[in-house]
């Protein structure tokens, strides 16, 4: 998850076209939902112009709506390594068509949401910007991208590119409004940037010792926060790093704890505490060492070598391992500071139902670890809570809601579930949740891991709902028992006939997990049973799968 989004509280926008006014589409490409708030923002502001804002999803418009629209607000986060966010592809299909029509009745523009610590900043909001000034569309503000902390330039976007849409006649004047700046600021009181401080009530070991993984199993107690979550939201986390990792980095630079930084209102051993990324290289400091270090291998990947050869020549570094390349090279307080990046909370999507935990959210969360330069290293946020939460338990969080990754509405549709690893932790959620309600739909989990003896997360609490029967079947892979790999998709394919008949039935599918591999492994696996048990051709599978995505019965929480 690359996004955290305030909850909107009180925002709701109905999607329905108000009556007067010109009309207006605000659309939005959202993974996790800041996209969405922001297009509600958006809306607000128009509405007080006297336009008539509908917002939508940008797989939820259709495609002759959209073509035909004089007025079109696109809000577009990017999802992994710049690619389209889930609920944009249909959309994006269409548009990037050599057949899409030409668009010169149009007037648009695009706000792109992103992270520059990923490849492709902020790539899914240029392409729409670029292909709809392709295709004739009238550019009325220009783009504006956003790095993670979007709220500031999210709202002066509004304010630029609304009064520009074109606004059409008989615009009447309309009650005053808040100003985007104050909708954003009006959500519920616990967010991203005023986290509620939740005692961390459990911290338990999932994976046995002998496991090459520390899977843990966290609960949250809510108290009096008046926090509400649904199963499928995200908790976002506010870590803090390793205070002997800090000391380590203060000691290479020769810096001092109390030093002064200016610009900031805490000496540096504090920021590096808890307000800069000091795991990950940021692209400032890689360029600033190699500057400095005459490095050949460093310089040689950075000057003449592709993104891999960097990514590889990376790997495993944290900032220490990169300044460890050239002892001598050195910064001072301010120097250093300014070549950091803030450091950013960490969203986990949430393993338990509000149905049967109201008072506590749970996480699972493996806690990296790895060695490399001869030294131990951990995932910032994930050993924070696995190792150093401090002695008053207490670990700022807030709900970072998804509301596009739910049970089916439909308490007698079936359900599949693929969740490997710690991607097992939503549909941990969805089981109780439809435990809870007594949902009578099937419900079918992949689960999978190394070792059966080892990391077999929830075993009991999977067994026990196998034997209530809300658990209908549990399909279980895993890798390293046997010889060869045995994964999730392993275990789709030999159960093709009957999941290509619980889709026939309805059923919606869920993956949780990896991005990198496992959720493209997956769907490949989709398609194959499709194509397979659906007497398919490729083109027509592929229909399938564009077509349980439009109906959204396929859904991914992947990271
Ligand atoms: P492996 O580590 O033995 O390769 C959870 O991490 C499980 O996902 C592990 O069993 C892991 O297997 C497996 N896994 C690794 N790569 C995968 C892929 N491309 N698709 C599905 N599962 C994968």
């Amino acid at each position: 998850l690359l996004e955290s989004a305030a909850p909107v509280a009180g925002a709701a926008v109905s999607a329905a076209v108000e009556a007067q006014g010109a009309p207006l589409l605000v659309l939005y490409g959202t993974q996790t939902g800041n996209a969405e708030a922001v297009a509600n923002d958006a809306a607000a502001k128009a509405r007080t112009l006297g336009l008539a804002p509908e917002v939508l999803g940008l797989d939820d418009v259709d495609m002759a709506r959209f073509t035909g629209a004089e007025r079109v607000l696109i809000v577009c986060s990017t999802y992994g390594e710049g690619e389209m966010p889930d609920n944009a592809h249909l959309f994006w299909k269409a548009l990037s068509a050599e057949t899409a029509p030409r668009l010169e009745h149009m007037s648009f523009s695009v706000l792109a949401l992103g992270d520059t610590g990923y490849d492709g900043f902020c790539q899914a909001g240029k392409l729409i910007d670029t292909r709809l000034e392709q295709l004739g569309a009238k550019r009325v503000a220009a783009r504006v991208d956003c790095d993670v902390d979007y709220e500031t330039p999210a709202a002066s976007w509004i304010d630029e590119a609304v009064p520009a849409l074109p606004q059409g006649a008989g615009v009447a004047a309309a009650a005053p409004a808040p100003a985007p700046a104050a909708a954003l600021a009006a959500r519920a009181a616990w967010s991203r940037r005023n986290p509620y401080p939740a005692a961390l009530s459990v911290n338990r070991r999932l994976s046995s010792p002998a496991s090459a993984k520390d899977i843990r199993h966290l609960e949250f107690a809510l108290g009096d926060s008046g926090l509400t979550y649904e199963a499928g939201d995200a908790l976002g986390v506010v870590p803090a790093n390793d205070p002997a990792l800090v000391t380590a980095l203060l000691t290479r630079l020769g810096l001092k704890p109390d030093a002064p930084v200016p610009g900031h209102d805490r000496p540096l051993g504090e920021l590096l505490g808890a307000a800069f990324e000091i795991r990950t290289p940021s692209r400032d400091l890689v360029a600033a060492v190699e500057a400095r270090a005459g490095d050949e291998a460093l310089t040689h990947v950075l000057r003449h070598g592709d993104k891999e050869a960097l990514d590889a020549f990376l790997w495993g570094k944290d900032v220490l391992d990169l300044l460890a390349i050239n002892p001598s090279v050195g910064f001072d307080a301010e120097g250093f500071a300014a070549l950091l990046r803030p450091l950013q909370h960490r969203a986990y999507s949430i393993s338990s139902s509000p149905l049967v935990y109201p008072d506590s959210v749970h996480l699972t969360v493996a806690a990296v670890r790895w060695r490399s330069e001869h030294r131990d290293h951990g995932g910032v946020c994930s050993t924070f809570l696995a190792d150093r939460v401090d002695a008053d338990g207490r670990v700022g969080v807030f709900v970072s809601p998804n509301k596009a990754f739910r049970p089916p509405a439909d308490p007698n549709a079936p359900m599949v579930m693929i969740g490997p690893g710690t991607g097992v932790a939503p549909f941990r959620a969805f089981l109780q949740q439809r435990q809870a309600t007594g949902a009578r739909g099937r419900n079918w989990l992949f689960f999978g891991d190394q070792h059966r003896a080892h990391d077999f997360s929830y075993e009991d609490e999977l067994g026990a709902m196998s034997r209530d029967g809300v658990l209908t079947r549990l399909d279980l892979a895993f890798s390293r028992d046997q010889a060869e790999k045995i994964y999730v998709q392993t275990r789709m394919r030999e159960n093709g006939p009957d999941l290509f008949a619980w889709l026939e039935d309805g059923a919606s599918v869920y993956v949780c997990g990896d991005a990198s591999r496992m959720a493209k492994d997956v769907d490949d696996a989709l398609h194959d049973v499709i194509r397979v048990h659906g007497a398919r051709s490729p083109e027509a599978a592929a229909d399938y799968v564009d077509d349980l995505r439009k109906a959204k019965r396929y859904l991914r929480d992947v990271y």
